[in-house]
């Protein structure tokens, strides 16, 4: 490959590849058995794009070569990650027309080229689930911190660059979390509180970044176990606040069966004692800013809803409609907006008021209705994105609040 026998875009992948690995002094390149990447749809390559065409598109920002080379069928599995709108509902939500096109070019290009156009952060909903062990390629951090810490597969989050380079080399550099020395613990988070539901998994998880920062925590001490959607919340969360790829919890998680295994034998760096008075100040860090309890805007589905969290919506709406005064969008992958037209969720949720987006979320589309000021949510990583991102003040807390939030327009939520 190296050598151009395949090419000259798997040369430059290679190339890239290596140079990636040298720098990390990495001894070795492993195959990877699937990559989360795709196509930067920023509006800057959009303009890279209107000027030199996709290929070359695909050189500089998936490959970094300057040099404009063909590019062929991917290598491995490729996933797309999000993009910056649902094609079939841009107008409506006031997507700039150049934007949409320049995603639907960007998808036929991904098809093309053999990439599965999943456009979701939760590629686990919808069917790319890795096996212990197996060696990655991913980009966005809450994918990374559930692919290695729930599925116990092995990747680093990936950038732009080095995924596309992946997908069209098969490889990445045995470096980082792809090393299993490198996957124990080393701070031991002991929870001294109750922690029972979205909010506070979502609080719980932001702490635990904040103070772990890029460290690996082995969470001790909960009273009950917590359900997949809880841990997307908490893995989303830590991996914002701080830069958390790999967490632990002991009888949870498939590389901490024992306190022992998760350490690997040594002993934690730091224990840290979490109460509730801890979590409750987060709870306050991301409600502070808000002048109002007005609510424009409710954000639900980051990371990308499941089929189930969906029905937990409409069991909460119960046929109530949304307060004319707000919007609420809810953000999910494709495949499962597809099944909750095929269960009815789909058109319950339109009768309630609620916009079902697929493909992209408000952090990274940007999308908001016109005029948002309040925007309520309950994902934590919302919460830290959007004020900086959307210029808006956000809510904090639990489903339950954005629901009343949206029935009523005004914030009653509280810890
Ligand atoms: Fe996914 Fe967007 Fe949240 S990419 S994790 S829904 S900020």
């Amino acid at each position: 490959m190296l050598a151009g026998d395949f090419g000259a875009a798997k040369q430059k992948a290679i190339e890239f590849i290596f140079e990636y690995g040298t720098a990390l002094n990495a001894p070795y390149l492993v195959p990877v058995s699937s990559v989360a990447g795709g196509l930067d749809t920023s509006k800057y390559s959009h303009n890279y794009y209107k000027k030199y065409g996709m290929d070359a598109l695909f050189s500089e920002f998936n490959l970094n070569s300057s040099e404009k080379v063909e590019i062929p069928m991917v290598e491995v599995q490729t996933v797309t990650t999000i993009s910056l709108t649902d094609i079939e509902q841009s107008d409506e939500i006031g997507v700039d027309k150049e934007i949409h096109d320049y995603c639907v070019v960007s998808e036929e290009y991904s098809k093309a080229k053999g990439m599965h156009c999943l456009f979701t952060c939760a590629p686990y909903h919808s069917g790319l689930i890795p096996t212990f062990g197996e060696h990655l390629a991913w980009m966005e951090s809450s994918a990374v911190i559930i692919a290695n810490s729930l599925f116990g597969a092995r990747t680093n989050t990936e950038s732009l660059e080095s995924a596309g380079a992946s997908s069209l080399s098969g490889r990445t550099p045995y470096w980082g979390l792809h090393c299993p020395e490198n996957r124990y613990a080393t701070h031991r988070f002991q929870i001294d509180c109750t922690v029972e539901h979205d909010r506070d998994w979502g609080l719980l998880g932001y702490l635990i970044g904040e103070i772990a920062q890029e460290n690996i925590p082995v969470i001790t001490g909960l009273e009950y176990r917590p359900t997949f959607d809880e841990l997307k919340h908490f893995g989303a969360s830590a991996a914002s606040s701080g830069g958390v790829e790999l967490y632990h919890i002991v009888g949870i998680t498939p590389e901490a069966h024992t306190m022992e295994m998760a350490l690997g034998g040594q002993k934690p760096k730091e224990i840290i004692h979490i109460s509730e008075k801890d979590i409750k100040s987060v709870y306050k860090k991301l409600n502070t800013q808000v002048e109002s309890d007005d609510v424009d805007y409710i954000v639900l589905g980051c990371p990308h809803y499941s089929l189930n969290q969906v029905q937990e919506l409409i069991w909460l709406l119960n046929g109530r409609v949304v307060n004319p005064s707000v919007e609420m969008w809810v953000y999910v992958p494709y495949t499962i907006k597809l099944m909750c037209e095929r269960q009815g969720y789909a058109q319950t949720l339109k009768k309630s008021g609620v916009r079902l987006l697929a493909d992209t979320c408000a952090v990274v589309g940007n999308l908001a209705p016109e005029g948002t000021r309040y925007v309520a949510t309950n994902a934590a990583k919302q919460a830290h994105y959007l004020p900086s991102v959307m210029n808006v003040q956000c809510f904090y807390g639990s489903t339950e609040d954005c629901v009343e939030a949206a029935l009523s327009g005004k914030w009653k939520g509280g810890f």
